[in-house]
């Protein structure tokens, strides 16, 4: 029994000698010291000796498999060195390749724009004021000086949530209601950032969802010739200096007077265009002197104070600036349009 066991353990160092790579040595280590190995038959047939010879045979068996396993254990640690230098030598690493930059995000056109216009006015002593996109009819209309069933409404189709009087903004002018009334009988100087929503058929033109920056100033002595200096400056600071501007007499029910600036197309510079529709203007914004109802419902007597608003699309004034066709793109998340801001 005993001569068995020697000639079995010089068998498998033999065989372990022989071994090569890691699979190999797997198959090795199931064959010699797997469950069905040899050395563990031998166990098997202990029963058989007679007793006086069964505890040297149990211990030599036990030899055996520990010494089998510290040859298995070192010959791994040779196979992985091995494995290492031959790593190291021939598959060596070329640390001049350029690598792969990863993709980097950016700040989105629109945001772009918000944030470029909200600085010009923030440099002329304009505060940035958030008001809530989900307003209330009353807010989003009737404090604005909407009657009831005036047809202005129909211009801003709104999306109704469960309560009818509850509503996404369709612009950001409720949020002047919501300034007047928190700073009352303070004068304000704020502009207004943020996103409004249309219940409109999206196309090239119009989207559902879209941004505004809407502006109030209201305090004492307040004039028409303070809109019109204030935001022929605006204008001039965003568009250059040498930027033609004019005034367009329009209707907004909560401003009265109300006007629309142009800035004079800067693709065809005013001779007549696609972009311009052969006027030779771009609309970019609308304003007015703020209606005495809605200072009065912002708690400003109109007897004694005066303002005026404005409200602009950063969206259309992007789109102006780089010639994009079509509104869509701005919330499609198409990286090849994305990339190029
Ligand atoms: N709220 C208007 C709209 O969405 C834009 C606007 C026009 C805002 C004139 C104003 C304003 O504050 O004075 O079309």
């Amino acid at each position: 029994m005993l001569e068995k066991l020697n000639e079995l353990e010089q068998r498998a160092l033999a065989e372990l000698d022989q071994v090569a790579d890691a699979q190999e040595l797997q198959n090795w280590k199931v064959k010699h010291l797997g469950r069905s190995a040899e050395v563990g038959m031998v166990l098997e047939g202990l029963r058989e000796l007679p007793s006086e010879d069964r505890p040297a045979v149990g211990r030599r068996v036990n030899e055996v498999k520990s010494s089998l396993e510290k040859a298995y254990a070192s010959k791994e640690n040779v196979l992985r060195s091995n494995e290492l230098v031959h790593s190291l030598t021939e598959e060596r690493l070329d640390v001049t390749l350029p690598g792969l930059s990863p993709a980097r995000g950016r700040i989105h056109p629109s945001t772009q724009t918000m944030r470029h216009i909200i600085r010009i006015w923030a440099e002329m002593g304009f505060q940035v004021y958030r008001s809530r996109e989900v307003e209330t009819d009353e807010y989003n209309f009737g404090l604005l000086n909407f009657p009831p069933h005036h047809p202005a409404r129909d211009m801003q189709d709104s999306f109704y949530t469960t309560d009818p009087e509850v509503i996404l903004r369709t612009h950001t002018s409720p949020g002047q209601i919501r300034v007047m009334r928190e700073r009352a009988p303070e004068p304000v100087r704020v502009v207004l950032p943020g996103m409004c929503f249309r219940h409109e058929q999206i196309t090239a033109r119009s989207e559902i969802q879209f941004n505004q920056i809407e502006g109030l100033a209201v305090g004492y002595n307040i004039t028409m010739a303070d809109l019109k200096g204030t935001l022929i400056a605006f204008a001039r600071r965003f568009f250059g200096e040498d930027v033609r501007t004019r005034f367009r007499g329009s209707y907004f029910p909560f401003t009265e007077p109300s006007a629309e600036l142009d800035i004079e197309c800067f693709v065809c510079g005013g001779e007549g265009c696609p972009v311009c529709k052969r006027t030779g203007w771009l609309e970019i914004l609308g304003s007015g002197m703020v209606h005495p109802t809605v200072l009065e419902n912002g708690g400003y007597d109109p007897a004694v104070y005066s303002g005026f608003a404005f409200g602009m699309g950063p969206e259309r004034i992007t789109m102006l600036k780089h010639g994009i066709e079509d509104i869509r793109y701005f919330w499609a998340n198409d990286l090849r349009f994305l990339e190029q801001f």
